[in-house]
């Protein structure tokens, strides 16, 4: 079937697209409707009984899936790679299950997770889901607060950790930054489960912290526990506009449901293909397809700890897809573009025997069509850009390679997948034409897979989402739908920026900044970069009387951030100015600095207070190189 067909048929009868879609998936009880109008914005599949674990895991070893493998663990960074099978992963789940209900957990409870990318971290996810626990993981490039932050929301029972995770040239030791998370958080965890790693073993507080293997030693195996099809299967923070992440909810059926669907018709990846999702278990991507997508579909998954570049070269990728027989990647254009960076020419992709690699995705963050050019043409296959969120869980909008490959225009994630209407909205909330830019929205209800409601923050909920555009899911971005139905995302419409795929929130870094005693007034803008798409940049406005030289201001913020939130908001860069730009009405014009920054024109808003702050903005930014093209 066409994909204009597959679309036309979800339109006539969405209730029966997705029943037919649940077939996919094992139920312990199967669900008597798809769509149930409940809850801010209704739910799925939600007196079915079923369980991610067994559909991830166990099902396969019963279909005779036993000796295939589940996971590979490629790490260039720790100089080694590792198979594991599904039967063995159904019995390493069954334990570690064991162990935890041995403790205490049990359906509901929830069980945060703060892992490198190691199989155990997978391990950890789906013991959750065997259990009916809800896990929350936290990207272990978040620092010790943004980890208590998360902890007090999801106030979980026990805590799953490694030692440290790896980064290239330096060990990232986790047991002190958990030990200070949960020091800070006013919730405490009853217990902490520990991966030792060889490369970094952490001290034990004796009555809080089990080591990983030892706590598994005797204990019984736990069997998967059924679960309604709108019992959450996990939480996972997003960046939202002020340091309070979102807490994005997952129901279990949905999830299960949508990403089945999404693995053959976006991907096109079936029982024993080999999926490659160059991401990390802390990110949607890690969750939607390193852990439950692929597992989902009897595929094998790899979980590579190491870097595009440098972990040794930028010919990383090449070889672990043709170690590995990778059918698809998924990946970040920040990747791509790093990797070009320094093989302009792609010789080192013709080292490499890439007869099984079909397609690749790129998502995360707008992908440039310069990149997907030289993409295109190095590895001479069809290189997908498609577009979704942490709140979607899978594609919005995809090329759908698994249902028919459509012509690609490169600058646009191509057209609205099944499930899905998407609109472009002016100010009041009416549909725009084609070409016009304007709010892009989804019309209610939303499908399957997609965030029910916000954890312990339903007001938040309908307010981040519901109430701009009554009867639609606002999602953030801007940008228009073209006369063909490609759609072309333009920017954020809130103050969320994209640094190397990875989504942060500069009204989260401002809290950091305005926490330094000398900083009187601060702001945080994502400026475009050529590699990282977007970096933050701070201004910041220091008290009278400071006797702080401004250099060391700078420096100590710089730390902040680090400190607080963590290395990956990759916050390096500050200037001190004497004022911000402001309206009469006192906000800050931000989207006009991005501007200045970016080196592009702009109208002075009628709005503005004093125009001659922005050309001290201006001076301002030459002096710390941009626009970039400019210096
Ligand atoms: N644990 C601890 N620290 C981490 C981390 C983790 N899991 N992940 C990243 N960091 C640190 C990095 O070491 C770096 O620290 P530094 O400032 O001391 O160098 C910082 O966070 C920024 O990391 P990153 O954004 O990865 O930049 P980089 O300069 O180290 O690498 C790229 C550049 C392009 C190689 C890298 O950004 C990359 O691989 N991008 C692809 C992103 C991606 O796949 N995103 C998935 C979203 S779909
Ligand atoms: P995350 O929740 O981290 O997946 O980030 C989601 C946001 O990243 C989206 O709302 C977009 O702003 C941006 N994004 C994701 N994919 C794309 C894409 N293909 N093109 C442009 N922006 C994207």
């Amino acid at each position: 079937m066409s994909y204009r067909d597959t679309y036309a048929g979800w339109q006539a009868d969405p209730e029966g697209f997705w029943m037919e879609a649940a077939r996919k998936i094992d139920w312990e009880r199967p669900p008597s409707r798809a769509f149930f109008d409940q809850g801010p914005a209704g739910e799925w599949y939600a007196d079915g009984m079923l369980n991610a674990c067994w559909n991830a895991v166990d099902r396969h070893v019963e279909a005779g899936r036993g000796d295939q493998l589940a996971i590979i663990h490629d790490s260039p960074i720790t100089r080694s790679c590792r198979g594991i099978t599904y039967a063995e992963l159904r019995d390493r789940v069954a334990s570690l299950a064991g162990a935890l209900r041995s403790k205490g957990i049990e359906k509901g409870d929830r069980v945060i997770i703060y892992m490198p990318m190691v199989p155990e971290a997978l391990e950890a996810m789906l013991a959750c889901a065997r259990l009916g626990a809800i896990h929350s993981v936290v990207f272990g490039g978040f620092a010790a607060h943004e980890l208590a932050v998360r902890i007090n929301d999801a106030t979980p029972k026990a805590i799953i950790a490694a030692s440290c995770g790896l980064e290239p040239g330096r060990i990232v030791p986790y047991k002190p930054l958990l030990d200070r998370a949960i020091e800070e958080a006013t919730h405490k965890p009853a217990f902490c489960v520990i991966f030792q790693r060889e490369q970094e073993v952490a001290h034990l507080i004796e009555g809080r912290d089990v080591a990983w293997h030892s706590f598994q030693f005797g204990v019984e195996p736990a069997e998967c526990v059924p679960v309604e099809g709108n019992h959450p299967a996990y939480v996972l923070y997003t960046s939202g506009t002020t340091g309070q992440p979102k807490g994005v909810v997952r129901h279990t059926g949905g999830h299960m449901v949508a990403l089945a669907w999404s693995m053959k018709n976006v991907y096109g990846i079936d029982a024993g293909d080999v999926f490659w999702a160059a991401s990390d278990v802390g990110w949607v991507v890690g969750h939607s397809y390193i852990c439950y997508g692929p597992l989902a579909v009897g595929a094998t998954t790899i979980v590579f700890e190491g870097k595009p570049v440098g972990t040794p070269d930028a010919a990383a990728y090449w070889r672990v897809i043709q170690n590995h027989r990778v059918k698809s990647v998924f990946s970040a254009p920040t990747a791509i573009r790093a990797i070009r960076r320094e093989d302009p020419e792609g010789k080192l992709i013709e080292d490499y025997n890439l007869r099984h690699f079909k397609t690749l995705y790129l998502a995360g963050e707008r992908a440039d069509p310069d990149t997907i050019q030289w993409a295109e043409e190095k590895l001479g296959v069809p290189v997908i850009d498609h577009w979704w969120q942490t709140e979607t869980g899978w594609p919005i909008v995809a090329n759908p390679v698994g249902i028919e490959l459509l012509p690609v225009k490169r600058g646009s994630p191509s057209v609205t997948l099944p499930g899905y209407d998407v609109q472009v909205l002016d100010e009041a909330g009416h549909p725009l034409p084609a070409g016009t830019l304007g709010a892009v929205a989804i019309k209610l209800p939303l499908p399957p897979g997609t965030l029910p409601t916000l954890w312990n923050a339903e007001d938040r909920f309908r307010k981040s989402y519901l109430s701009h555009f009554p009867g639609y899911y606002e999602t953030g971005d801007a940008g228009y739908i073209d006369e063909d139905g490609y759609l072309y995302i333009m920017a954020r419409t809130d103050d969320v920026i994209n640094v190397a795929g990875h989504r942060l929130s500069t009204g989260a870094m401002e809290e950091v900044l305005s926490a330094h005693p000398a900083v009187a007034e601060c702001a945080v803008i994502g400026v475009a970069d050529s590699l990282k798409g977007q970096m933050p940049l701070g201004f910041l406005c220091l008290k009278k009387g400071t006797n702080t030289p401004n250099q060391q201001v700078v420096k100590e913020v710089v730390g902040m951030v680090r400190d607080q939130i963590g290395p990956v908001a990759a916050f390096k860069t500050a200037c001190v100015v004497d004022r911000l730009p402001k309206t009469r009405s006192g906000k800050i014009l931000r989207a006009t600095m991005v501007k200045i920054a970016d080196g592009q024109s702009f109208k002075t808003p009628a709005t503005i207070d004093d125009p001659a702050i922005l050309d001290e903005i201006a001076t301002a930014l030459r002096a710390v190189g941009y626009p970039q093209h400019a210096s």
